[in-house]
């Protein structure tokens, strides 16, 4: 009777239904993927919200792209970070993953294909699915840093791909594209006609210093005037939102710049209006808010910058301590991955770990790492759980390898 984008069976699997039993018996766990800025005991300014109450939000003025003054906020926004763009060219969507979707409605028909980086963010998997089209995942390779494999990702294009999907920094090896990589992608989507769709949701948490150089993938046109897709003819979607620039998830507003060649921006634009007018889903009062929200959410970004550099720095401590263990690189965004000895497979490690010392991390396969033994954890959790639960990780991995 359903079709085959939603799963035939809905079977928990072993993690969650050994997560399910111990809390059952309300046992107190130590969450270290907990990635909900709003559950980590983070501080919001009083009074952040009440922007949301403004009295013209009772009248209902319906923009498929968006409300221009949410979307000149949201243009204000980026030029705050150094980033040029018109706000004609912002259209605004109910999250990143709505955003995703009216992309692939924009870009593919049903079996076409886009490139996803692997090891990368899992949602891609159902997302591309849920809108009948296939993920191809190309590899990023771990050399002390990752990168992009070039010759992969070319063998990976076929007659039916429509656009090759970046994010930067990549969520969860947090690395950010190279100026190589950047020059990579964008000559691949040129070579194969390719759409570039830069998910840029956790660009601004840069855990060392400045984020490195944005625009290849950022770069929006001031006044209409294009600069990197002008020059180099390929159409991007830059993608953010509110709930990775400020921690507030719950809004759900979300944001694609669109850049590129004139003509084509502005038939992409033209047709993702159609598409946004079909559903109109993002609700005015937190479009007549956009502005205050993105100036208040700048001390919560903030927080959330040092609680996830404060994480890093003790889990890098903790893990010195381990020889038989790696953190691997990281340059920003929230999660961390831990190369822990692969004596046992990792659901086994992640299993024990849920039974025997109350912690949740998640298995470097979940993130489509192409070999064990990874474990990705969260950077956002209260620093003492964190520490504690850090702790317990390291040394039942370290126990399963002597
Ligand atoms: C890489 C990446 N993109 C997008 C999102 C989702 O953002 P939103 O809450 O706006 O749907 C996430 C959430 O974790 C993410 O990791």
């Amino acid at each position: 009777m359903f079709s085959a984008r939603v799963p035939a069976r809905w079977r928990p699997n072993r993690v969650a239904r050994a997560l399910g039993r111990i809390r059952a018996r309300a046992d107190a766990v130590i969450d270290l993927t907990e990635s909900n800025p709003t559950r980590v005991g983070l501080w919001y300014p009083p009074g952040i919200l009440d922007a949301l109450a403004d009295e013209s939000g009772l009248a209902y003025d319906p923009q498929p792209r968006g409300l221009a003054v949410a979307r000149e906020a949201v243009a204000r926004h980026l030029g705050r970070q150094g980033v040029r763009v018109d706000p004609s060219r912002v259209v605004l969507a109910a999250g990143t993953s709505e955003a995703y979707s009216r992309l692939f409605t924009l870009l593919c028909d049903p079996g076409d294909e886009v490139l996803v980086p692997r090891p990368g963010y899992p949602l891609l998997d159902h997302l591309t699915r849920l809108d009948g089209i296939t993920p191809r995942p190309y590899p990023l390779a771990y050399h002390g840093t990752w990168e992009i494999d070039g010759d992969a990702l070319e063998r990976r294009v076929t007659p039916r791909t429509r656009a090759l999907v970046v994010v930067n920094p990549n969520n969860p090896t947090g690395s950010y594209l190279s100026a190589a990589d950047r020059a990579l992608v964008r000559a691949v989507c040129r070579r194969h006609g390719l759409a570039l769709i830069a998910d840029e949701v956790f660009l601004r948490y840069a855990l060392d210093g400045e984020a490195p150089a944005r625009p290849a993938t950022r770069l929006a046109p001031a006044r209409g005037r294009s600069v990197v897709g002008r020059m180099d003819g390929v159409l991007t979607f830059g993608l953010g939102g509110l709930s990775k620039e400020v921690g507030l998830p719950q809004l759900k507003l979300a944001w694609i710049v669109v850049d590129g060649p004139l003509r084509a921006a502005a038939r992409a634009l033209r047709a993702l209006e159609f598409v946004s007018d079909a559903y109109l889903s993002v609700a005015a009062p937190v479009q007549l808010a956009a502005g205050r929200l993105l100036e208040d959410g700048d001390t919560v970004a903030r927080s959330i910058a040092a609680r996830v550099r404060r994480n890093r720095d003790a889990l890098r401590g903790r893990v010195a301590e381990h020889p038989a263990h790696t953190l691997l690189r990281l340059d920003g965004g929230w999660y961390a991955v831990v190369q822990v000895p692969a004596t046992q497979p990792e659901e086994a490690l992640v299993l024990d770990l849920i039974e025997h010392d109350r912690v949740v991390v998640h298995p470097g396969y979940l993130y489509d790492f192409p070999r064990e033994a990874f474990v990705v954890l969260s950077l956002l959790p209260a620093p003492r759980p964190f520490e504690d639960g850090v702790a317990r990780l390291l040394t039942r991995a370290a126990g399963a390898a002597a």
